[in-house]
């Protein structure tokens, strides 16, 4: 591999940001909300081998105190093979005097202790559509 990391989002191609959400089984959108979503984070982080996007992720925050992790995708062909860890610690350097809080995909909650989260026991949602956060297993 021949890795390339990105902190900006010079030439993303927002199409692919969106495919590759869909791909992994993640929530998706316009590219044109991607695009805006990326932007508006103080975080973020792209990861290339040669000219290839293989993973990415993001971290909004109030640049104080508070951070919110979304959007952490590695693709499949490249997954355990710690392209996910480098991505999280790079979006932890950004905002490492924030706490940070993020809503783990169902069995991915192992990956995300390993970068040192815990669960949490009082975390509460208001999604815009919660009938398929449930479906999904993010709330009760
Ligand atoms: C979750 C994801 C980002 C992990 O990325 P990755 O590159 O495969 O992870 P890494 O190789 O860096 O793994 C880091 C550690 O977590 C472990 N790990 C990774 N995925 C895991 C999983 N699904 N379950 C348990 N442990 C996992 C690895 O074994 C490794 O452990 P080690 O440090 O003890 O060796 C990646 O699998 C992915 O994009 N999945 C699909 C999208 C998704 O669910 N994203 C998260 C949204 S909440």
């Amino acid at each position: 591999m021949d890795l390339r990391i990105q902190e900006n989002c010079e030439n993303i191609d927002w199409n692919q940001i969106r495919d590759y959400l869909k791909l992994v089984g993640m929530g998706y959108h316009k590219p044109e909300s991607h695009k805006k979503a990326f932007l508006n984070s103080l975080s973020v982080v792209f990861i290339f081998d040669h000219e290839k996007l293989i993973g990415f992720g993001r971290a909004i925050s109030d640049g104080a105190y508070q951070a919110a992790i979304y959007d952490v995708v590695v693709i499949p062909e490249y997954q355990r093979q710690g392209i996910g860890r480098l991505i999280m610690e790079r979006i932890s350097q950004r905002v490492s005097n924030c706490n940070m809080i993020l809503y783990a995909n169902l069995g991915r909650e192992e990956f995300y202790a390993k970068m040192g989260f815990h669960l949490m026991k009082t975390a509460m949602a208001k999604f815009l559509r919660p009938e398929v956060m449930k479906e999904k297993g993010f709330i009760q």
